[in-house]
Order: structure tokens, then sequence, then C-alpha cells
């Protein structure tokens, strides 16, 4: 059995406030395998290509069992709500055979004060391989990667407004089952884009495999500024953004990470910016609806489209199995590399 020899880790108490840096080289190791999943943003497109055809293959296999991750400890680790994320993860982890702890953040002892870095110590001081981490700020899964000892790997699971790579990943997996050559695709991403992780991510990765056009839609207050330096267009009423379009990617208004009033009101949201069956005609007519959910009916769309003939919303959620699981099995293999174990850090495993 392998033991892992602890060392002490610093004591900080919260997150560095100047976030985390725009391109992570962390999350790769010598040979350009994943060794943590932080972001998509730099991901070259045949590694994004090669996690998208390792999902496809545990997707269409029918096999609900693999002994993969057979003696890895995966531990969740969710500072922010979640149902999608948490839920998929956790079963992508058992299909794979690895062992899973949900750490119930509010009855932990993150909650006496015990900072992230203890926790983080602390846990690894019971052998676990990987850690699925969803913080409210951002970088707080890239300062996780950075103090894990060799061998542990770090997946994001959406770190503030920064980013929330398996979204984008699942995203793009199932946008690519329906419409396979991404260079043809006009994509419309609709609402709060100023806090929103998934938008960001699903931008770096709709870019990485070619997308024709990327549009950003709502209003000037939930637009960040100079956003066109991310590639993309921004339109400031929906009849410009959904115009023609063969994809809309809606988003729910991030009240949790708003201060201050950005819109009216959520009904004058829905009034300017809400997708209706009315408003569908102005997509191309074969064009589907997304969404990473959770779903606001009424604010963001209206409620019976949600789960209706255009929308893809269910099957991202389905997708999201297939591609934790691709992602997982990844980190594992490059886990397995000999140099991964030996490279310095938090704590060294004794092999
Ligand atoms: N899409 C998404 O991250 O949903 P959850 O917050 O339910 O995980």
């Amino acid at each position: 059995m392998k033991k892992r020899k602890s060392t002490p880790v610093s004591h900080v108490s919260r997150l560095p406030s100047h976030g985390p840096p725009a391109v992570s080289d962390l999350q790769l190791d010598s040979k350009g395998r994943l060794r943590h999943l932080l972001t998509v943003e730099g991901l070259s497109r045949p590694l994004l290509t090669e996690i998208l055809d390792r999902a496809e293959g545990f997707a269409s296999s029918g096999e609900k069992k693999y002994a993969l991750l057979h003696g890895t400890t995966v531990v969740n680790l969710f500072f922010e709500a979640s149902t999608r994320t948490r839920t998929t993860f956790e079963l992508a982890a058992k299909r794979l055979s690895a062992d899973v702890i949900n750490l119930d953040v509010s009855a932990s002892s993150t909650s006496k004060g015990e900072t992230l870095l203890d926790t983080l110590a602390t846990l690894q001081a019971m052998q676990v391989d990987m850690f699925v981490v969803r913080h409210a700020a951002s970088g707080a899964a890239h300062f996780f990667a950075e103090h894990a000892a060799p061998g542990v790997a770090v997946l994001n699971a959406g770190d503030g407004r920064h980013a929330h790579p398996t979204q984008a990943l699942l995203d793009l997996f199932t946008l690519r089952k329906h419409r396979r050559d991404f260079r043809k695709l006009t994509v419309a991403i609709v609402g709060d884009i100023l806090h929103s992780r998934v938008a960001r991510s699903d931008i770096h990765a709709l870019r990485i495999l070619g997308a024709k056009e990327i549009r950003v839609v709502g209003p000037r207050t939930l637009i960040p500024a100079a956003v066109e330096t991310l590639g993309v267009r921004a339109c400031y009423t929906l009849d410009e953004g959904l115009d023609g379009a063969d994809v809309v990617m809606l988003l729910r208004l991030q009240r949790e990470r708003m201060s201050g009033y950005y819109i009216p009101s959520p009904g004058e949201f829905y009034r300017s910016f809400g997708l209706t069956r009315a408003r569908l005609s102005l997509l191309k007519p074969e064009a589907v609806i997304m969404h990473p959910g959770p779903i606001n009916r009424g604010v963001e769309i209206e409620g019976d489209l949600a789960y209706g003939e255009r929308s893809l919303i269910l099957q991202q959620v389905t997708h999201g199995i297939a591609v934790r699981m691709a992602v997982m099995a990844m980190l594992s293999e490059s886990r397995e590399s000999p140099a991964c174990r030996q490279a310095g850090g938090v704590g060294s495993r004794e092999t």
C-alpha cells in the first residue's frame, strides 16, 4: 500500500486577491497531459478533442462500471451550492470505481475557522487522490492545485466568475452530437455574461474548436467592458443577437455574485432578453437551445421551451457524467507518471 508523508503547509487564511493567472500551465505535465483541470483556456484543440472522444466512448458503451479508478479516493469539496455538477461528478467517480466522499462543507471544520490550506492538508493526510472543488472565489481551484501534493489532482467545479471547465466540455460534447462542424456555427450566449464562469469557459472552448461566430447578448450592464478581446461580438438587443444563430446558450442571472442593481427587475430582463416562443423565429429553423442550469422559467426562458423539442438542456445534464468520467480517467493516467510523483510540493507521496 502506498504511504504519503505530509510536510507542513503555510497557514494562509484567505485567497490571494489578484485571482488566477489568465492561462494556467499548472494543469499540464511535461508531456502535455492533464495533471489538473482548472480552466479550458490554453488547452490545445487535440487535447480538448481527446476529452470529448473519451467521453463519447463512455457515453456510447452502455457500461455502467469501469475499474479505472479502483483504489482512488475522490473528495467533492463544494463551498457553493450545486445539483448537477456535484451529483454528476459523484456518479462519474463511482462509475469508475473510485471511493467518493462528499464533504459537507457547512458542517466541516471550515465553519470553525479552518483555512483552505489546512483543510487540504488534513484531507491529503487521509490519502485523498482527487479533489473536486467549487468555491465562490475566482482562483480557488488554482490555489488548491498550487498547494496540492504531487500526484494529487484538482478539478475545478466552478470558481467565482472565472471558470467552469467541465461545464464547457459537456456543452461542447452535447453540441458536437448535434452539429459536428463547429466552423459553421454561430453561437449566441445570452444573459448575465459579466458574472458567468460558464460564459468564459464556453467562449474559450468554442474558440479552440473554431466556432464561426460567438455573440454575447445582454444589457450593457451585464456585458464586460472590452469583451471583444475574447474574440466575441457584443449585441445589446436580442433581435441582433439571435438573428440567424444556430445555437442559443442561455444564462441565469447570477444574483449571488451581484452587488447593487444591474437590471431594473427580473420581469424587465425577461421582456427584453428572455427567450420566448415568439422569438424562436429569429434563430435558424434547426437551431438548438442550451442552458447550464439551474434555469429560472419566466426570467431567461419561457417555461414551455425549457424541455421542449429544441432544447438540449437535459441532454447537457446527462452528458456531464461521461465528460467528467473522461476527465477523471485522463487525470488518473497522468498521476501514474513517475515524473509527476517526483515533482516537489506540499506533502510527498512515498511509493
Ligand atoms: N451548471 C451547474 O453548474 O449547475 P449546478 O450549480 O447545479 O452544479
